[in-house]
C-alpha cells in the first residue's frame, strides 16, 4: 500500500501498538518512513509487532508494560528517548473492554477499565511529554463514541473514555504555548478488531452493528491510521483540541442505539 504522507526521520510512539488498529496505525507510520516504538502487555505481541515493523526498512522498538504502571512508562519514554531522539508523534490507544450492564461490573471491573484507558492515558501523556519534540509534536488519543454517546452496557467505558478526551482539551489548552497539539481520534466499529469481537461476538450481532452506522458498512484500520496520520502531519498545524470521529457517521445515535440492540440479541443482563 502507498502512503500519501512522508514521516521521514520522525520517531513515533504507539502506546497499545501491538494489535487491531494501534498496530496498523504504527505499520501505517513505519511505511511513510517514521522510526517506530510500540509498547503493551504481552512480551510476545511486544517482539512480534516489532519484527513486523522492521520489515517496512526503519528503524523499530518495543516495550512490554502495563500502562498501569506511571514508572514502567517512564522508563519507557526515557529509553526511546536515548535511542532514537526526541519523540515527534504520540498515539495513545492501550485499552480494555468487556460488555456488561452496569450492575454485572464488580468494582474491580470497572476499576481496570478506567485504569487502562483514564489512568494509562494520563501516565502515558505525562511521561511522554518532556521527551517530545517541542515546538512540532502531535499527539493523538485513540478515544470511542462512548465518550459522548451513553451506550448500555459501557458504562465503565463510557466513563473512562469520557474522561480521555477531556484529558486531550485540557493537554491541548497546557500544552499548546509549548507547540505540542493534541487530539482524539473517534473510531466507529472497525472490522477484524478484538474491540468488535467482544461488542459484537456473533454474525447477527455483527449485522445490527453494520445497520446501526449511517454508512451502512464497518470501518477500516486504516481509516483510524490516516486520520492519526493527517493530525499529525503539517497539514493539521493548525489543529488541536479536537475530537475526530472516524465512523461513517455511527457517532450521530447509532452506537447509543445499539447498545440496547445488542444488549437484547444477547441475552441481556448476563455478566459474561
Ligand atoms: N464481565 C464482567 N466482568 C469482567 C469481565 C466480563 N466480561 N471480564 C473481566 N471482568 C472483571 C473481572 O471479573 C475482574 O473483576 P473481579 O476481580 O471483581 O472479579 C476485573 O474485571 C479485572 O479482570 P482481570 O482479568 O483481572 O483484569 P486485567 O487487568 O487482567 O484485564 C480487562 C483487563 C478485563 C479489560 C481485559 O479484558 C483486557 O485485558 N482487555 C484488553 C484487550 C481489550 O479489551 N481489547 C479491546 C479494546 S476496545
Ligand atoms: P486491541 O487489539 O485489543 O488493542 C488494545 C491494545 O492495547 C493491545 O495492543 C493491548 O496489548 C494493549 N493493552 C491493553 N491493556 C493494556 C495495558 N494495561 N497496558 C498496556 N497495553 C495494554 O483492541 P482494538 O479493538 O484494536 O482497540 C484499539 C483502540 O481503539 C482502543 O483504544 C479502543 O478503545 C479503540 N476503539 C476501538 C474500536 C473498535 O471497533 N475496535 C472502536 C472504538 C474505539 P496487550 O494485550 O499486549 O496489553
Amino acid at each position: 500500500m502507498t502512503t500519501v504522507f512522508d514521516f521521514s526521520g520522525r520517531n513515533v510512539f504507539v502506546v497499545g501498538g501491538t494489535s487491531g488498529i494501534n498496530l496498523g496505525t504504527a505499520h501505517a507510520f513505519a511505511r511513510a518512513g517514521a522510526t517506530v516504538s510500540v509498547a503493551s502487555r504481552s512480551q510476545d505481541k511486544v517482539d512480534a509487532a516489532v519484527r513486523a515493523l522492521q520489515a517496512h526498512g526503519g528503524r523499530a522498538a518495543g516495550y512490554a508494560l502495563d500502562v498501569r504502571d506511571a514508572g514502567a512508562v517512564e522508563q519507557a519514554f526515557e529509553d526511546c528517548a536515548a535511542r532514537f531522539g526526541s519523540i515527534d508523534v504520540l498515539v495513545s490507544g492501550a485499552a480494555g473492554n468487556f460488555p456488561a450492564p452496569a450492575l454485572g461490573i464488580s468494582p474491580n471491573g470497572f476499576k481496570s477499565v478506567v485504569d487502562i484507558d483514564l489512568l494509562g492515558t494520563f501516565h502515558v501523556l505525562r511521561a511522554a511529554f518532556p521527551h517530545l519534540s517541542k515546538p512540532g509534536a502531535s499527539i493523538v488519543n485513540i478515544s470511542a463514541p462512548q465518550a459522548f454517546l451513553p451506550m448500555e452496557s459501557q458504562m465503565h467505558v463510557c466513563a473512562a473514555k469520557a474522561g480521555v478526551d477531556m484529558i486531550t482539551r485540557v493537554a491541548a489548552l497546557e500544552w499548546g504555548s509549548a507547540g505540542v497539539r493534541v487530539n482524539s481520534v473517534v473510531p466507529g466499529p472497525i472490522d477484524n478488531t478484538e474491540g468488535m469481537r467482544r461488542l459484537a461476538p456473533t454474525p447477527e450481532a455483527m449485522q445490527l452493528t453494520v445497520d446501526s452506522v449511517p454508512l451502512k458498512r464497518l470501518g477500516t484500520v486504516d481509516h483510524i491510521a490516516d486520520a492519526c496520520m493527517w493530525l499529525s502531519s503539517p497539514q493539521a498545524e493548525y489543529v488541536s483540541g479536537v475530537v475526530l470521529p472516524v465512523d461513517g457517521g455511527w457517532s450521530l445515535g447509532g452506537a447509543s442505539s445499539l447498545g440496547r440492540g445488542l444488549a437484547e440479541l444477547m441475552g441481556g443482563n448476563s455478566r459474561r
